[in-house]
């Protein structure tokens, strides 16, 4: 299961972000935070370790997945034939979600620190854009730096969800939302102890 991300990752390092997929566990911890979502849609899909998460935990819940990467999107077709893929960058297609609702989640192994610059600014203003149209909208992301994936764009907040040990290496689980969906609804205490024991 690792080794068409490792490959990849050898000729797209920085698109890539990572040598090996999301663990089981850190999948569990996304599609968890996801729930009550209308829409799912999820940036960077890869090898589809949190798709299957997303699919067994929310089965009817129309999903969206963005994989620039074509040979990993293409393993996505032929294995998550229900939902619609896009292999493009993001940024570069978000005219397709004109119509989504307005409960929708983002659910995201995009990697902002190492992305390009070209690509993570865009990025970055499509997901501000998309998530200030509708204040029930939250990005769930995962990073394995200590700090939050990317500044937050104006109007929006991060909280801090949770640590997920059992992933290599350990990451955080953290959610963006408009500043007032996020007021009296800090969670960030959340990491000590964990939201979900065990993790
Ligand atoms: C960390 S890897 C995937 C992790 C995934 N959870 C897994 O287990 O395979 C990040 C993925 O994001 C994709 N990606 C990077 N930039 C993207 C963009 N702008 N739009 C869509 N996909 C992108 C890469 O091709 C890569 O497959």
């Amino acid at each position: 299961m690792g080794a068409p991300l490792l490959k990849q990752w050898l000729k797209t390092p920085a698109l890539v972000g990572a040598i090996m997929p999301s663990s089981r566990h850190l999948a569990m911890v996304m599609a968890r935070y996801a729930g009550g979502a209308g829409m799912l849609v999820e940036l960077g899909a890869g090898t589809g370790t949190i798709t299957a998460e997303l699919v067994r935990q929310h089965p009817s819940v129309p999903l969206v997945l963005f994989e620039q990467n074509r040979t990993l999107a293409g393993r996505l077709l032929s294995r998550f034939p229900h939902a619609a893929i896009v292999a493009e960058c993001f940024h570069a297609r978000t005219e397709l979600l004109a119509d989504m609702p307005d409960d929708a989640v983002f659910v995201s192994s995009l990697p902002f620190r190492s992305l390009p610059r070209q690509i993570a600014v865009p990025t970055i203003a499509s997901l501000h854009r998309l998530l200030a149209d509708a204040p029930q909208r939250r990005l769930i992301q995962f990073t394995y730096q200590p700090r939050a994936p990317f500044n937050a764009p104006s109007g929006l907040v991060w909280r801090r969800c949770v640590t997920v040990w059992r992933n290599a290496p350990p990451a955080g689980v953290w959610e963006l939302s408009m500043q007032s969906r996020s007021a009296g609804n800090d969670h960030q205490t959340a990491i000590t102890p964990p939201a979900f024991p065990g993790y």
